[in-house]
């Protein structure tokens, strides 16, 4: 299997330099906001985000250095990402994230509320001042995106009618949009042509619905101590992901459960076997490897290049990962 760590070798010095710049460009005018990001950046997530920033960047600019508006771009990325996921574990009342408690439940909901906004403000001020308006509507669009997948997942919960396609609408906007746009605007920042920013965006789009529909399998197949945040969770908040839809298929019984909002003794227990009993779990994988796929195919069109063969390596990466 590819490790993360192996396979972002390549832009390790990148990715460390980054870690670093994280924790300065926080600032310490507020030490509660400050104590509640650091504390995140310190524990340190997989990274993949800046990752794909970094190789897009040198995918793209051939011979020439990465400049510090593409490692601008790549914290900037990282920043957005992490104020949604403070943002979502108050959503999802989740306790563990990257290994740690999450901000919420160190500090208050209160913090946690301020501190995500916190990092939405600040990833906002540092991209206006990349003074690339076509990167400021990329990644402005992305926040919006979040905030909306966000919602759309709200108003679905508990509905046994959902569909496939609503699903992969909310999962483009909640994980796919940050990779595809961040993707594409590495590519503006180098001076791509629009063909190349294209093929970068279904790039991202591609990589990130498979990365969130593996997220969802996960959910269902590896522990808390594996993933550094809680299992088996989603179900239970009534978010209804790919390995429910397909197995609701095959399980017309299930619903009644789920509409019931699981409110009798054991009806979670039963879902959850449900689950695993039907073909769920397999055709959601298939559905992964689909998108996975359409992102490497969506790199043909660029010149070859070690940083274009790691970003191949990562659709298959993403597939394999158990963490
Ligand atoms: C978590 O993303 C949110 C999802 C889209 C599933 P990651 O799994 O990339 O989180 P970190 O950054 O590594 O903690
Ligand atoms: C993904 O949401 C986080 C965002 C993109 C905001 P999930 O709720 O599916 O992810 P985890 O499981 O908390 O990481
Ligand atoms: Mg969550
Ligand atoms: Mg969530």
């Amino acid at each position: 299997m590819i490790s993360a760590t192996s396979l972002f070798s390549p832009v390790e010095a990148d990715l460390a330099l980054l870690t670093d710049n994280l924790k300065q460009l926080i600032g310490a005018r507020h030490p509660i906001l400050y104590a509640a990001a650091e504390h995140l950046f310190g524990a340190g997530g997989k990274r993949l985000r800046p990752a794909v920033v970094f190789l897009v960047s040198r995918a793209t600019l051939g011979e020439e250095e990465i400049t510090a508006r593409h490692q601008r771009l790549a914290e900037i990325t990282e920043m957005i990402h992490t104020a949604s996921l403070v943002h979502d574990d108050v959503v999802d009342e989740s306790a563990l994230r990257r290994g740690v408690p999450t901000v919420h439940s160190s500090f208050t909901n209160r913090v946690a509320v301020l501190a995500g906004d916190f990092l939405f403000a600040q990833s906002s001020w540092y991209l206006a001042n990349l003074d690339n308006l076509t990167v400021v509507k990329l990644l402005s669009q992305v926040i919006m995106d979040l905030a909306e997948g966000e919602i759309l997942q709200g108003l679905n919960r508990f509905d046994s009618d959902l569909t496939l396609e609503t699903y992969l609408e909310k999962t483009y906007y909640k994980t796919a949009s940050l990779i595809a746009n961040s993707s594409k605007a590495a590519g503006v920042l180098s001076g791509a042509s629009d063909e190349i920013q294209e093929r970068l965006y279904q790039y991202g789009r591609g990589l990130g619905l498979a990365f969130q529909i593996v997220d969802d399998i996960l959910d269902f197949t590896a522990s808390e101590e594996a993933l550094g945040k809680p299992a088996g969770s989603d179900l239970k908040q009534g978010n209804l992901t790919a390995p429910v839809l397909y197995a609701l298929e095959e399980q017309p019984a299930l619903a009644a459960l789920i509409e019931r909002e699981f409110n009798q003794e054991g009806d979670w227990e039963k879902a959850f076997a449900a689950v695993h009993q039907s073909r769920g779990i397999e055709r959601s994988r298939e559905l992964a490897k689909h998108h996975a796929k359409a992102a490497a195919d969506a790199l043909d069109g660029l010149p070859a290049s070690s940083s274009r063969q790691v970003l191949v390596r990562l659709t298959e990466y993403v597939l394999g990962r158990t963490c």
